[in-house]
C-alpha cells in the first residue's frame, strides 16, 4: 500500500525555488571573494572564474536574476492573496513567537510536547522574511555601488563605502544563515525533500505541520474563492499587476542601465599614464655655506660667481631681465641696460642696489671685494 502523500509545492513554487537557490549561491560564490580581496583563497577563486572582471560580470548577471525573480514572486504572492484569496500563512504572528518560546522550552527538556506547526513553522518563516529583508537591503546596497554617482547625488559620498560594508556585512549573514538554519532545519534536522518532489507524505505532514494536516482533512485548508469571483478579481488584479510588474522591471533597467560603473570608467591598467617622476630632482638654488671673506678674490670665477649663485640667483637666475647665471649675462646687465660698468663702482647701479634694502644682501666684505673687482675692471679669471 503506498501512502498517501499531499501536494506541499506547485511547479512553479519549485522553480522559484531552483531559481532562487542558484542566484543565491552564484552570488555568494563570486561575492564573498570581493568581500576578502586580500585573501588568499579569495583571489585562487577569482582566478578560477576567471579573473576580478568576468567574477563582477557573473555576480552582476546573478543579481539581475535573483532582482527579476523578486518580481514574479511579488507579482504570484499578489494574485494568491488577492485573487485567489488564499490564506496569507507566510504572515508572522503572536502564535509564531509562542511557538518559538515552546520549541525552545521543549528543547531544553522542560515540556513534553513540541509546539504543532502548522502551513508554515515559525523556523520557516523567520528563513522567508531574512530572505526578503535580506534581499531589499541587497537591492539597495546594491543599486548604491552600482550607481555611485546616482547615490552621491542624493546623499553624502560617505554612503558609498557604508552601502559597500553593509552589503558585504548582509551577505555574510545570509550566508550564514542558509548553513547554520537551512541546512540544519531542511537537511539535519530531517532531510525535507518536499522542495524537490513537491509533496509530502502522510507521516512527514503529522510529524512536520501537524495542524495544516488537520485542516487538509477537516476540508478547511484551501478555501479559495469561486470561478465567477477570481474573475471578477483577476479584472481589477491583472491590469494593476502589470503596471506595477513593468514599473519594477523598469527599476531593474535602470538599476543595470542607469550607469556606466567601474567596468567601463576605470581604465585598463595597460592604458594608465604612468606618474610624471623625474629622475633628477629639480635643480633649486642650494645655499652653501658662505665663503670666508679673507678667501674671497676680486675675480668672477669661483668667486664672486659663487655669491651671486647664492644670493641672487633665485631670482636673477631666469631666462629673461637680469641673468646672474654667467659672466657674461652678468656683465649684459638687465632691461634697462648694463648694471656693472667696469672700472667704475660709482656708476654701476649694483653697487647702489647692494648698498640699500635689496634683497639677498651683500655683506659688507663681500661689498667691498665686489667694489674692488669692479675698479679692476670685473675680470672674468
Ligand atoms: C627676492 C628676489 C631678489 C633677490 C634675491 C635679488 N633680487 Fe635683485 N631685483 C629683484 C627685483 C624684483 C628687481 C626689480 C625691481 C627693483 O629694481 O627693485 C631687482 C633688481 C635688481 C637690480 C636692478 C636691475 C636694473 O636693471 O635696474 C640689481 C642691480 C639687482 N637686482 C641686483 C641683485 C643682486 C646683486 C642680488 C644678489 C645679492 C639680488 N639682486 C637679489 C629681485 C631680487
Amino acid at each position: 500500500m503506498t501512502e498517501r502523500t499531499y501536494l506541499r509545492f506547485s511547479l512553479a513554487h519549485r522553480l522559484e525555488h531552483i531559481v532562487a537557490l542558484s542566484s543565491f549561491t552564484i552570488l555568494a560564490i563570486t561575492g564573498l571573494p570581493q568581500k576578502y580581496p586580500s585573501a588568499g583563497w579569495a583571489d585562487a577563486m577569482i582566478n578560477i572564474m576567471g579573473g576580478i572582471e568576468m567574477t563582477r560580470q557573473i555576480h552582476h548577471i546573478a543579481a539581475i536574476v535573483l532582482m527579476l525573480e523578486t518580481v514574479y514572486h511579488l507579482v504570484a504572492i499578489g494574485y494568491r492573496v488577492l485573487v485567489q484569496r488564499v490564506r496569507f500563512t507566510m504572515l508572522p504572528g503572536v502564535r509564531d513567537l509562542n511557538d518559538a518560546i515552546g520549541t525552545f522550552i521543549y528543547n531544553i527538556g522542560l515540556r513534553k510536547e513540541k509546539p504543532q506547526g502548522g502551513r508554515y513553522t515559525y523556523e520557516e518563516k523567520a528563513e522567508y522574511w531574512a530572505f526578503i529583508w535580506g534581499t531589499l537591503i541587497m537591492v539597495i546596497t546594491g543599486f548604491m555601488m552600482w550607481n555611485p554617482i546616482a547615490t552621491a547625488y542624493f546623499f553624502p559620498g560617505e554612503f558609498i563605502p557604508a552601502a559597500k560594508a553593509a552589503h558585504g556585512g548582509e551577505a555574510l549573514l545570509a550566508v550564514m544563515a542558509i548553513i547554520v538554519w537551512h541546512l540544519y532545519g531542511v537537511h539535519l534536522k530531517h532531510f525535507n525533500k518536499s522542495m524537490w518532489t513537491g509533496k509530502m507524505t502522510e507521516e512527514e505532514m503529522a510529524h512536520e505541520h501537524p495542524l495544516e494536516l488537520s485542516e487538509i482533512k477537516a476540508g478547511t485548508a484551501h478555501v479559495m474563492a469561486d470561478e465567477p469571483t477570481i474573475q471578477k478579481r483577476q479584472q481589477v488584479y491583472v491590469p494593476l499587476a502589470g503596471v506595477f510588474a513593468v514599473a519594477l522591471l523598469f527599476g531593474v533597467y535602470q538599476f543595470v542601465n542607469f550607469e556606466k560603473t567601474a567596468i567601463e570608467t576605470v581604465q585598463p591598467r595597460a592604458a594608465i599614464v604612468p606618474a610624471f617622476s623625474p629622475l633628477q630632482p629639480t635643480p633649486l638654488p642650494t645655499r652653501r655655506p658662505t665663503q670666508t671673506p679673507a678667501a674671497l678674490k676680486a675675480v668672477w670665477e669661483g668667486n664672486l660667481s659663487t655669491v651671486f649663485q647664492q644670493k641672487c640667483i633665485e631670482c636673477h637666475g631666469g631666462l629673461a631681465g637680469l641673468d646672474f647665471a654667467s659672466y657674461a649675462s652678468t656683465m649684459k646687465g638687465g632691461s634697462t641696460g648694463a648694471v656693472i660698468v667696469p672700472k667704475d663702482a660709482e656708476k654701476s647701479k649694483i653697487i647702489a642696489k647692494m648698498s640699500g634694502a635689496h634683497p639677498g644682501k651683500f655683506s659688507d666684505a663681500e661689498l667691498k671685494v665686489l667694489k674692488d673687482w669692479i675698479t679692476a675692471g670685473a675680470p672674468e679669471k
